[in-house]
């Protein structure tokens, strides 16, 4: 077996996944005997134990289905069980759901997580309080991650607020106006809207955003071309050193990944920062993470959540949007040395063990399919 596959601890047979987590305590305490902590072992730590602990809520919900809900389950029981539809139970999003809730809080207890936003670091703060939009009306609070169907979800906050007469106008978004940012509100009221507002984001398998993030970006927009894709160009690709002939309108996957290795995730742009970085999700407690995989059940239990008018629906997706394929994914994937992908991940371990994806499957065997 792969060595570092075996640190990852998602992938393992399920002999190894428990002790990870039994080990974990003790690591923690050796850890905190040392003066620094370095991110990169804490970060290793809660991988370890996201592994073991995703392993044993799993089983453990599996067997108790009959149980009573748990009592961290207690505050809102209702929420699951309106997520039956007519024909029957949405049994894998409960899961998933009931997972990713328990994972999340186990994880963002651990000393070193951010317990609240002011304990956040300037940036840090600043780069959540610009992707959180505010509506006053229905009260509730939602951080967008770009790539995850955020404009349609601004289309419904500017119908919502009055600004656009449907979500079904055919009008491209514009990306600020008419939204109130979490950012533009005084200290005192963000603390009121934290606290008694519905907080919900939205999540995507974070390697298929960058996809799509790369797709979009480089394939299509100018600005970001002439913006990331020279410098990328100019900085990786070594026979490209002149600076006239750079037009950073070709830059290839492996090209960008190898940018995202080196760039800082605090600093990154918003299409392809980590959604940890952009939401915060330990420091903000969010009631509802839906997914981009069951984006339109869990649009629509959102909408039903924050009461709005029946009229207002979640749009469908658009008629020029392209989507990642699995298939698609694994050829981009395959496309990467395996060293790149593996130093990769370690940036975007929080998004794949919090918001509960598995790691991609690094083995040679697999890419020859
Ligand atoms: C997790 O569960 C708690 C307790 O039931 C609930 O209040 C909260 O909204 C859930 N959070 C998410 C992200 O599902
Ligand atoms: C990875 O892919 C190989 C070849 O397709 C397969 O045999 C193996 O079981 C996969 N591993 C995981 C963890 O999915």
């Amino acid at each position: 077996m792969h060595p570092r596959r075996q640190a990852f601890g998602l992938n393992r047979p399920e002999g190894g996944r428990r002790s990870s987590a039994t080990n974990f305590g003790s690591a923690v305490s050796s850890l905190r005997r040392g003066s620094t902590v370095l991110p990169s072992v804490l970060t290793f730590l809660v991988i370890v134990a996201s592994g073991g602990l995703l392993m044993m809520i799993e089983k453990g919900m599996l067997n108790g289905m009959e149980t009573p809900a748990p009592r961290g389950n207690g505050g809102r029981p209702d929420l699951i069980r309106q997520r039956r539809g007519p024909g029957g139970v949405d049994v894998e999003s409960q899961i998933l759901q009931e997972i990713r809730n328990r994972t999340i809080k186990t994880m963002c207890k651990q000393r070193n997580m951010p317990h609240n936003i002011w304990s956040l670091s300037p940036l840090q703060r600043k780069t959540l309080l610009h992707h959180v939009l505010v509506n006053d009306r229905y009260r509730f609070l939602y951080c967008y991650v770009p790539k995850v169907a955020c404009s349609n979800w601004k289309r419904v906050l500017k119908v919502l607020n009055g600004a656009l007469e449907s979500v079904d106008v055919n009008i491209k978004m514009d990306h600020h106006s008419d939204l109130t940012f979490l950012s533009s509100l005084k200290p005192e009221e963000i603390r009121y809207r934290l606290k008694h507002y519905f907080k919900f984001m939205f999540v995507r398998e974070p390697l298929e955003r960058l996809l799509s993030a790369y797709r979009n970006k480089f394939g299509e927009i100018e600005s970001y071309q002439k913006k990331y894709g020279v410098e990328i160009v100019k900085r990786y690709r070594k026979s490209h050193t002149k600076v006239q002939s750079v037009r950073g309108d070709d830059v290839t996957f492996t090209e960008f990944i190898r940018y995202l290795v080196d760039e800082d995730v605090e600093r990154m742009n918003e299409h392809w920062m980590p959604m940890y970085n952009l939401c915060q999700p330990c420091a903000m407690s969010y009631d509802f993470i839906g997914s981009y995989e069951h984006l339109e059940t869990d649009a629509d239990f959102v909408l039903q959540l924050i009461n709005v008018p029946s009229s207002v629906h979640f749009p469908e997706r658009q008629t020029w949007y392209k989507p990642v394929t699995t298939e698609t994914l694994h050829f981009y994937l395959c496309s990467l040395p395996q060293k790149l992908l593996r130093e990769l991940l370690p940036k975007y371990i929080l998004d794949f063990s919090l918001f509960t994806y598995p790691l991609p499957n690094m083995t040679m065997d697999h890419c020859r399919h």
